[in-house]
This record gives structure tokens, sequence and C-alpha cells, in this order.
């Protein structure tokens, strides 16, 4: 029987397959279906810095006010005063997931700037999550910030983090920045023990009737996972944290690939919202027929085998394969 199981910030999982944040994962009655279809290990949706910060300030907003008067001051509250938001629940969420389930729950908090939400991963962890997923979603722009200043903040903050809690802690980014092999050595010098590559950025679009600014969310395509596999294949054997691929996974060959590229896991949102969570069975099934037509008795065999480090040509994963690639163009396709 082919050997699935795989390292993970010290997590010894069943699979490489985890479900990663998003609705089907935030969504308790699907937890166990997740579970049973093969899922190794599930990260919640994130707890907002916003949504922390807006607490807070009820809090200190209604001990002005005095505790006779909170009910009624909370009541004039913005959208943070919906039971069904707000860290409480959050945290309520990872204490059932905990109960409900036998495999690895992976807690998540975003943020990009330092301040008190960030105690937050520690009741996160004490919740009952086996890790935290500090998820750095940002958009950045001011002209006065440098690239420079954003990721000292995001090193200030892993660092920060990981001052928080005893358990392992991951960090999740999008891929703009221009010398992602450095920032990525700085995370796990600062104590993140895996690397979330990547996060996709949600660009909003315009609506041409209204003039409006409308939110449009697309799902991933298999074509994404690009980004994250020449990750992936650059970093293994130079980073000693996990490495986790995420965009772009809809199926058992996309898996496979950033496997070989030198992935610890892979994570899946999109297809788990197009297919269900019973995906994971196909996709595992693939993978497993895949290694044993090829005689690979484990994951532990062949990750990282077609990493930059470990093909004959390392400049296939650099910039010679931007000269290849636009010269191997032919009519009708690729030659
Ligand atoms: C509706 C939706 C909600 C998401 N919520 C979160 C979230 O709360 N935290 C997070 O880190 N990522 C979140 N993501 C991003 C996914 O975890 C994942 O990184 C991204 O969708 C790329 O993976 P995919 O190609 O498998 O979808 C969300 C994605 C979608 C589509």
């Amino acid at each position: 029987m082919t050997d699935l199981t795989t390292n993970y910030l010290g997590l010894r999982l069943r699979s490489p397959l985890v479900a990663s944040a998003g609705p089907v994962t935030g969504n308790p009655a699907l937890w166990q279906r997740l579970e049973a279809a093969g899922a190794s290990a599930i990260v919640l949706p994130s707890l907002f810095e916003e949504q922390i910060e807006n607490e807070a300030w009820a809090m200190s907003f209604a001990s002005d006010l005095g505790a006779d008067q909170f009910g009624e001051a909370l009541s004039y509250l913005p959208a943070f005063n919906q039971p069904d938001v707000g860290p409480a629940r959050h945290l309520a969420l990872v204490e059932q997931a905990r109960e409900l389930l036998e495999i690895p729950v992976i807690a998540s908090l975003n943020g990009t700037t330092p301040g008190g939400w960030v105690r937050y991963a520690k009741h996160l962890a004490e919740a009952g999550a086996h890790a935290i997923e500090l998820n750095l979603y940002d958009i950045v722009t001011d002209p006065q910030v440098t690239a420079a200043d954003i990721e000292h903040r995001y090193v200030e903050l892993v660092e920060e983090v990981k001052a928080e809690i005893s358990v392992p802690l991951a960090v999740k980014v999008g891929p703009w920045f221009t010398a992602f092999g450095n920032l990525a050595h700085r995370f796990e010098e600062a104590g993140a023990d895996g690397l979330v590559l990547f996060n996709r950025l949600y660009q909003p679009d315009i609506d041409l009737d209204t003039l409006d600014v409308v939110p449009r969310l697309s799902l991933s395509t298999s074509a994404e996972i690009r980004l994250s596999l020449h990750w992936m294949a650059n970093l293994f054997g130079t980073v000693k944290c996990s490495l986790a691929a995420s965009s772009g996974v809809h199926d058992g060959a996309d898996a496979l690939k950033l496997l070989l590229a030198g992935a610890d896991v892979v994570m899946t949102t999109s297809a788990l919202l197009q297919h269900g969570p019973e995906h994971l069975e196909v996709m595992e099934r693939f993978m497993r027929q895949w290694m044993t037509e090829r005689d690979y008795d484990s994951v532990d065999e062949l990750r990282g085998s077609v990493s930059r480090g470990n093909v004959p040509d390392p400049q296939v994963y650099e910039r010679a394969n931007y000269y290849k690639v636009i010269h191997s163009w032919a009519p009708g396709g690729h030659r």
C-alpha cells in the first residue's frame, strides 16, 4: 500500500491533502465529510484583525459608558455586533472542530499591523488549534511606504505571533515580493515553522452599468499552481521549514506536481467549493494510482525530486525559462 503520510509543521499527517481556509472548512456540517473523504487537516477561515480590534473598541467604549449601559451601547454598534461574527464565535468554532474531528485543526489569523489582536493567536491555540496560520493579506497603496518597510513589518509580526504561542506557526502570503527567496528565509529565522504559498489577490471589478466598484470572487483554475510550483522548487532544500502549496490545486495531478517540486502538503479551497468534500477521494485515488504505476512507495520518496536542486538543468527554474518559453511559441500552440 502506497504510504501517503507526510510531515507538516511537525504534525504527521495521513496524506498531503489539506482543506484550506474557506467556506467549506468554515461550515461545521461539512467537517466530518472532509475527514471521511481524506482531508489530513483543515484550516479554519481566518479571524481578522478588524474583527478583534472592533471588539476591543466596543469593550472599551462600553466600559467608558458603564456596565449598566453596555447592552444599550451595543445596539448602536455597527456590523461587529452581529452574533455570527467576532472572536468569541471563532474561538468556539476551534473548540467545536477539535471535538468533532480526529485530524489536526489549524486556526488562521489575518492581519497586517502590529497590535493587541496578535494576542488572539494565543487564544486560538488555547481553544485547541494544533497550529496557527498567519495570513498576511494586504494591499499597500501608500506611496510613502517602501517594500522594505512592509517586509520588515511582516517579519516583526511573525516574531510577535510566534512569541504568543507554543504550537507551530505557518505563514501564508501572496506572491507579490521582489525577492521572495530572501523573505522566505527571514520568515523562517523569525520563527515560521511553515510557509503557505500562495494566497490569491481578489481584485475588484467595475460595473459598466452602475459604475460601482464591485467585489468579484472568481475561483482558481489548475493553471494557477505554476506560481507555487516555481517557488516550491526553488525553496526546497534551502529552507528547513515546511512548505504548503496553495492556489490552483484542483486534482491529483496538480497535487503530485507540487509534491515533486518540493511541497510537504497541498491545500485546496476552490475545488472543494466546486465539487464538494468528496472530491478529495478522487484526488487521493489518482495520486495512489499514479504512484503505484511508477513504483513510488511513499510521498517522502517523491517529494522534491523535481526541485531546482534535483533537476539536471536548474536554469529551468530561473530566468532561462523565460527566454525559452517565449521562444517556444509557434502558430497553433506551443512546440
Ligand atoms: C470564498 C473564499 C474564502 C476564503 N477565505 C479565506 C480565509 O478566511 N483565510 C485565508 O487564509 N484564505 C481564505 N481563502 C483563500 C483560500 O484559503 C486559498 O488560499 C485560495 O482560495 C487559493 O486556493 P484555491 O486555488 O484552492 O482556491 C478564501 C478563498 C475563498 C474562495
